[in-house]
């Protein structure tokens, strides 16, 4: 009787996602498919979540700056997936960019279901040594495009509900670091305006979702970075963009709130939020000295 309940539980559980699953990738009224914009997505996390749509059968608008990058997506996308990708050069910190890609959503009639915010500068220089065109174009990159694109493509969102957006955010916005002051209290806004976010757009049906991973080895310098300020602990929580982006988009169409890939990241993530603020930034800002001398003395 006990296994009759369990397999029944089961049987259960598997409908409701297999409904959900349908419901997430439906068709538009016309029979064509669904679209995802993801803005970043021409590498990197971008291009994982990219991918990951696209294996669920999304059709794909990528915005980047650089074409080259774009067209090589797009070739691999479009050859492995059978799905359609548009591809639009545009710079996200640009003031204008928010209403122009709207306006090109709009002219096409695009069904447009899902939005990933992605595109976002990092690095191992920060505020202190910041030039202040720099500290702009990282403020209007990080915080101001998200805001913006949310904002101008609420309408087509709307319209095609249930929809999505994926805001992508870090883990180093859950806590205060002194090395990377600006970029934690940039990506920190992005965490505090998707919680927001979510709440007011509930009754509306469309589900907001933050990717706040730790590190993600999309180049190079990230590794080294990694290795210099988080040594061994680093390195065993580091993940390979593909894994981000499918964990991201499995994780958004399920409506969580916070997604945070990998396990270490998860616990590493829940130990810094309840620690006192003053702990954290402490921790933090004498890993970070250590490692400036590391780097000064190798
Ligand atoms: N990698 C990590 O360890 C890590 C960890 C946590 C969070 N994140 C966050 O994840 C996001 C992606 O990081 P990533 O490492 O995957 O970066 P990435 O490999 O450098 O890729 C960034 C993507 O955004 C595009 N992009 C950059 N600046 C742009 C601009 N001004 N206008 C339009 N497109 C632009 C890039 O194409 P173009 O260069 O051609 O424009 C590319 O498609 C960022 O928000 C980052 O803060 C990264």
């Amino acid at each position: 009787m006990k296994k009759l309940v369990v397999l029944l539980l089961f049987g259960f559980k598997g409908l409701m996602i297999f409904a959900q699953a349908n419901d997430e990738n439906r068709s538009s009224a016309d029979g064509s498919r669904p679209y995802a914009l993801v803005a970043g997505g021409s590498k990197g996390i971008g291009y994982g979540i990219a991918e990951a749509l696209a294996k669920r059968g999304y059709n794909l608008i990528l915005i980047a700056r650089h074409l080259d990058t774009l067209q090589a997506a797009k070739r691999k996308l479009e050859s492995v997936y059978s799905v359609h990708v548009e591809i639009l050069t545009i710079d996200l910190s640009f003031e204008r960019s928010a209403n122009e890609i709207a306006q090109w959503c709009k002219d096409r009639n695009i069904h447009l279901k899902i939005l990933c915010n992605v595109a976002g500068l990092g690095g191992a220089n920060d505020y202190l040594s910041f030039p202040l065109d720099s500290l702009r174009y990282m403020v209007r990159l990080n915080i101001e495009s998200c805001m913006a694109l949310s904002l101008t493509l609420m309408p087509l969102l709307e319209k095609n509900t249930p929809s999505y957006i994926l805001n992508v955010a870090s883990m180093a916005g859950f806590a205060p670091i002194p090395v990377k002051n600006l970029y934690s209290a940039t990506k920190s806004a992005v965490i505090f305006f998707s919680y927001s976010l979510r709440y007011q757009l509930k009754t509306k049906n469309i589900s907001v979702s933050c990717l706040c991973p730790g590190p993600v080895f999309t180049k190079p310098e990230i590794v080294k970075d990694t290795k210099a300020k988080l040594g061994w602990f680093g390195m065993k929580m580091a993940l390979d963009p593909g894994t981000v982006g499918e964990v991201a988009i499995k994780k958004t169409l399920r409506k969580k709130l916070i997604i945070v890939p990998g396990s270490l990241a998860k616990i590493s993530s829940v130990v810094i939020r309840i620690l006192p603020r003053r702990w954290v930034v402490s921790l933090y800002g004498r890993a970070g000295d250590k490692s400036k001398k590391r780097m000064k003395s190798s």
